[in-house]
């Protein structure tokens, strides 16, 4: 049975690729830095290790056929993480013999200079050039992001402040890691077409939105960025409509999914207030 490493299975895109492989029937097993947790999915295996430091990543690759790379700190010791975990991890998975590495990156990381973005340019040119068969997947920011955003943009009352301006195409985290689950089958691919959700808003209509479906009430004003990586994003760089493939997951949708039942519990109450 073909056997699959997910680095960073624990997280927002890698939890959900491990659900999925293994409910296609493949033998997963996730890396993380935390100890094993006491519930594991079934027959789920777990790799304690740690990109930056290297522990753990050679027990982790042994025996393993294919390895999903969602491992990444954009906040903290990103190049010691992203760039230099990712050789470590490279170097390890080609002497275990791993026959395909899969790497999840983003959209215009060749057009947006943020330093983030270049750390994930780098770590794509890792694996093209690892001598490990290979598939790269870009894709857009995921819905999940811009709903922490918003949260942290909405911690005052009243007023948000926002780049109103910028354009985003958001998609569904559960969709990116489905099409890294058809990836995983189809075996190296080397660089996919770029993937991106459905439709290509504003940030400004994606906080109406959001605030409408929360039934909250603020005001949203426009926040000016200045500097070279505003610019980037306000040109769409991050975007990439023209591609043929898709998710189909609204951000509308994923919004109301996400908030449906807090939704529900604060109009029942309205309407109970109402009716005494
Ligand atoms: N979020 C987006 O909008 C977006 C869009 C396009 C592409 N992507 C890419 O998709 C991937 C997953 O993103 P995500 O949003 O799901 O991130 P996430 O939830 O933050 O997951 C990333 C995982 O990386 C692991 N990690 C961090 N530092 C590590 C280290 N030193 N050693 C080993 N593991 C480490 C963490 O696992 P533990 O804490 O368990 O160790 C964490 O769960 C990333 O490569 C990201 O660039 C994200």
């Amino acid at each position: 049975m073909t056997k699959v490493l997910v680095t960073g299975g624990a997280g927002m895109l890698g939890h959900k690729v491990v659900k999925e492989l293994t409910e296609t029937g493949y033998s997963v097993r996730v890396m993380s830095r935390k100890r094993e947790p006491t519930k594991l999915l079934s027959p789920t295996e777990w790799a304690q290790a740690d990109l930056e430091t290297g522990q753990g990543i050679a027990g982790a690759v042994a025996g393993i056929d294919v390895v999903v790379h969602a491992a990444s700190s954009p906040y903290k010791h990103t190049r010691r993480i992203d760039v230099d975990g990712t050789r470590l991890l490279l170097e390890q998975a080609r002497v275990a013999g791993v026959a395909h590495v899969i790497y999840i990156s983003i959209v215009g990381i060749d057009r947006v200079p943020y330093y983030y973005y270049r750390a994930k340019l780098a770590a794509e040119g890792l694996v093209k050039n690892s001598g490990i068969p290979w598939s790269v997947l870009r894709a857009t920011q995921f819905h999940y992001l811009v709903d922490l955003f918003l949260q942290a943009a909405t911690k005052a009352p009243l007023v948000t402040l926002l780049p109103t301006d910028l354009p985003c195409q958001s998609i569904a985290e559960s969709e990116v890691a489905s099409r890294l689950c058809e990836i995983v089958i189809a075996g190296p691919s080397g660089r996919l077409a770029d993937l991106g959700g459905p439709e290509v808003r504003t940030a400004g209509e994606m906080a109406r939105t959001w605030l409408m479906l929360r039934g909250l009430h603020r005001r949203v004003l426009p926040l000016h960025l200045p500097g070279k990586v505003a610019q980037g994003f306000r040109r769409g760089d991050n975007t990439c409509p023209d591609q043929p493939v898709r998710g189909h997951i609204t951000w509308a949708e994923w919004v109301q999914s996400k908030y449906e039942v807090q939704y529900n519990q604060a109009n029942r109450k309205k309407v109970t207030r109402e009716m005494k």
